[in-house]
């Protein structure tokens, strides 16, 4: 049977990788400046986390959600500690979609509200909820569209005031838009959404999906703002590879059996995954990585006669450019050997790379940038 083909794919097969580098099958190696959609924090196959990951799966890989598993308290725990979120409480699923369906779910069982406000140009996730609340009419069916969705514009206070209402459950933001091509909400924007979320009663979820889990040199990209979410949304880089999805929800959100619910997330091996990269990014201070490396990029990029706009925080990294974005990431792949991500509907290069980058990974990048851009 053949697969469905839903995926542009490029002409590589990885066979192998080792903290930023892949290796393909034909044993040509590459700068892993994507982390496969963002996804790879502590670097591929880590020690630490390839030792903890293979361990617990020689003592039980998974049994499901009708037994206590204390992982999940021991993560909930550590990323209580390293969020600063001191008493939210942990849901664990498998995905980033479902993350933010669970939230969209939770926010109308609090509020009995039935509508959700989102932003032009956000990107949610593919599952129902989460593909109504995504700024993409293509990838939404006709069963996917609805008249629950009101959409604001990003940094618009007022054109947020004038949807909100008594059935607006929820307004769901991305701590930085990443699909959308990083675009950054801003503090005072953040500030004022959180206060008219308070005033209406509705909940603030904040999808840190891309942009959270230490990427942007904070825990979450909204502590910049110094503001709190309801519900926070995380995937992609919390297990370093393994599908884990969680939301952490406010303790004034009550839990009622059976309102959520979910077969494999939170498994053992799931747990196991997440416990081992929060410890390897707590051990090697990857957040401070985060925010230093960044720096040293944006440094070394700002100004480029190529760059027509460099946007994003950490390493969150947009980079539009004045010719056709998508040509030069081809010669970055395919000539130097670099992948990279992509905004199409902005021309933008978007960099995602794990956090245990150093300088010289990050000189190759700008010395092949300076290459393809001649
Ligand atoms: C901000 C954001 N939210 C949600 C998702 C969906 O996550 P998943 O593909 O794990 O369902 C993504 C994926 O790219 C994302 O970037």
């Amino acid at each position: 049977m053949n697969t469905f083909e839903v995926y542009k794919l490029y002409p590589i097969a990885i066979e192998s990788a080792k903290g930023m580098e892949l290796t393909d099958t034909e044993g040509k190696k590459y700068l892993d400046l994507y982390g496969g959609h963002g996804v790879i924090s502590i670097g591929h196959c880590q020690e630490d986390y390839v030792k903890e990951v293979s361990a617990q799966l020689n003592k039980i890989g998974f049994y499901s959600n009708s037994v206590r598993i204390p992982m999940q308290d021991e993560l909930g725990a550590k990323l209580q500690q390293i969020s600063g979120y001191n008493d939210y409480k942990l849901f664990l699923v498998n995905s980033g979609a479902e993350a933010n369906e669970n939230a969209l779910k939770l926010a109308s069982f609090y509020t009995n509200r039935s509508k959700v406000i989102s932003f032009k140009g956000a990107f949610h996730g593919r599952t129902s909820l989460a593909v109504a609340v995504t700024d993409s009419p293509a990838i939404q069916a006709p069963i996917n569209k609805t008249d629950k969705v009101l959409w604001a514009e990003l940094n618009n206070i007022e054109s947020v005031k004038q949807l909100m209402d008594s059935d607006v459950a929820a307004v769901i933001i991305e701590g930085i838009q990443g699909v959308g091509g990083v675009k950054i909400p801003t503090t005072e924007f953040l500030k004022q959404l959180r206060q008219l979320c308070d005033q209406n009663g509705s909940l603030l979820i904040i999808d840190e999906i891309q942009s959270g889990y230490g990427r942007t040199g904070k825990f979450y990209a909204h502590q910049h703002s110094g503001i709190k979410a309801d519900i926070i949304s995380m995937a992609k880089g919390i297990a370093n590879g393994f599908p884990v999805g969680a939301i952490m929800i406010n303790p004034k959100i009550p839990a009622k059996f059976g309102m959520l619910g979910t077969t494999f997330g939170g498994n053992h091996l799931g747990c196991a995954a997440a416990l081992a990269t929060v410890d390897v990014m707590l051990k090697n201070n990857y957040v401070a990585n985060a925010a230093a490396m960044g720096e040293y990029l944006f440094g070394k990029l700002k100004g480029h006669k190529a760059i027509k706009d460099l946007r994003g925080e950490g390493l969150m990294v947009g980079i539009e450019t004045i010719a056709d974005a998508s040509e030069i990431r081809n010669r970055l792949l395919f000539d130097e050997h670099i992948f990279t991500g992509f905004s199409g509907g902005v021309n933008t290069i978007r960099l995602i790379p794990p956090l245990c980058i150093t300088e010289k990974e990050i000189d190759r990048f700008v010395e092949a940038f300076d290459k393809v851009t001649k």
